[in-house]
């Protein structure tokens, strides 16, 4: 399977002759890392203008250099750029075509750099903008929850343990539940995306370089904070790239719990939701058919989120400093998390936005399976001063009660009450309800409207 292809041009030197196709195919990775393209010609611009502020080459060749890889960003951006397999990676496609457009100074580029630091600020460079656009559509996401929150903060609903009825909560509290999750996932983009902010650029091959260059200048013009401190580190660390996958995992992870919510909710059984035409699909056999196949898909992209996390912590575990071609195998697992994460978001927030909750199904679940129980044992408690152990016992009593009379428990009668204890009176009636006993839920965090408009209010202020 050898082929006598000519050396590699890049760094062929010591080479008497050019890879096998195996190797060539196991090596390169311009198919995906094409990707990279627009951070790898605004990283080239930031360090030609730093080797020309710092006497490193000259001002025209930094000019030539310059207008190179604006002529190869409008190439790649017209879609006209030919991508080569041979030239392994996105670094060296750019460097061969900029040699072909401005001859001689494109030699000059890779002075006091590697693609080891190159890489690792393109990528870098790359997963920052992921971070911004996660706290981006996170953003939108919560938004549309609190609109949710904020047009059924009375609504009642069914509150679950184990999917069984447990007691009634308001529609507002159960949205603001995801409110908090989506929230503390923010921060932790947020959190990631100030940690990560540090520049590799002119860490070079893996030491550093004897040249003077000038790492405050390309750290800034790149909109990084500072410099990394460590050469090595800087080439070797892809931790941003695992807090990006780890913050995704979590964050896809809360998304496919709503989404599960979105599927047993639109359910015929249940029926709490209609979601959107505009993302449900049909069935090509079954006309009565409508699907909440972007739930389900939401559902399942986390499987693959996680699979990122994993593959990419695989990947790096053991690997003695500091560059090693391992790490090119960080891309693909970020590239498609990152994907799949800025879909998940945009289709739930379009879910949310369009999903019409039905409140008579609502309530009607919330008034079933005695979610009012534990509202008449704090009753017994409040009114009759009975130790909570046997308040639990004697609605324990009636609940048995009412499920041999195929009724609800507002639905006894006071004497069948007042078998149990003496002294019920008509007043208990009154905590039986499920919007009593929603709205009577004022402890801070709870489920009374009350305290859900509070926390609508305080999130409307933080995401300002
Ligand atoms: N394509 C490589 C990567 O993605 C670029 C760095 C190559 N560095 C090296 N020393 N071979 O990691």
């Amino acid at each position: 399977m050898s082929d006598s292809k000519s050396q590699n041009a890049m760094w062929g030197g010591r080479f008497a002759s050019g890879p096998d196709a195996i190797m060539e195919a196991i090596n390169a990775s311009i198919g995906f890392d094409k990707r990279l393209a627009r951070q790898d010609i605004e990283g080239s611009r930031a360090h030609a203008a730093m080797l020309a502020a710092t006497g490193i080459i000259t001002d025209s060749d930094a000019n030539a250099i310059r207008k190179g890889l604006l002529t190869i960003l409008s190439e790649i951006e017209a879609g006209k750029f030919n991508y080569s397999t041979t030239l392994e990676d996105i670094h060296m496609n750019i460097e061969a075509r900029l040699k072909e457009l401005i001859g001689e100074p494109a030699g000059r580029l890779h002075t006091a750099r590697s693609r080891n630091d190159q890489v690792a600020t393109d990528f870098k460079l790359w997963v920052r903008d992921q971070f911004d656009a996660a706290i981006g559509g996170l953003d939108a996401l919560i938004g549309a929850l609190l609109d949710q929150a904020e047009a059924g903060a009375d609504m009642v609903m069914p509150g679950f343990t184990h999917l069984q009825v447990a007691q009634p909560v308001t529609w507002g509290h159960h949205m603001m539940a995801y409110v908090e999750m989506l929230g503390r996932d923010l921060g932790r983009m947020r959190d990631a995306r100030v940690r990560m902010n540090e520049c590799p650029l002119g860490a070079a091959a893996l030491a550093g370089t004897s040249f003077p260059i000038d790492r405050d200048m390309t750290a800034a013009a790149l909109g990084f904070d500072r410099p990394a401190a460590n050469s090595l580190d800087a080439v070797a660390d892809r931790d941003f790239a695992l807090e990006f996958l780890s913050a995704a995992s979590i964050t896809a992870t809360h998304l496919s719990r709503l989404a599960e919510e979105l599927v047993i909710w639109s359910s015929a059984q249940f029926r709490f939701v209609t979601l959107s035409d505009r993302f449900s699909t049909g069935s090509s056999i079954m006309p009565q058919k409508k699907n909440p196949d972007a739930a389900e898909l939401i559902r399942a992209k986390v499987g693959r989120i996680n699979g990122a996390l994993v593959a990419l912590l695989t990947v790096m575990k053991g690997l003695p400093l500091a560059y090693s071609k391992d790490m090119q195998e960080d891309k693909e697992q970020v590239f498609d998390a990152a994907d799949s994460l800025m879909l998940a978001l945009a289709a739930m927030t379009g879910m949310i936005a369009d999903m019409a909750p039905n409140p008579k199904a609502l309530e009607t679940a919330a008034a079933s399976g005695f979610s009012t129980a534990t509202d008449l044992a704090d009753w017994l408690v409040r009114q009759l001063n009975l130790p909570f152990r046997e308040a639990h016992h004697i609605t324990g009593a009636l609940v048995k009660l009412a499920e041999d009379k195929g009724c609800d428990l507002p639905d006894l009668a006071l004497k069948d009450m007042q078998n149990e204890h003496p002294a019920i009176n008509m007043q208990v009636y009154d905590v039986l309800g499920v919007y009593n006993s929603t709205q009577s839920r004022v402890s801070y965090g709870g489920t009374a409207p009350v305290q859900v408009r509070a926390q609508i209010a305080r999130w409307r202020e933080v995401l300002k």
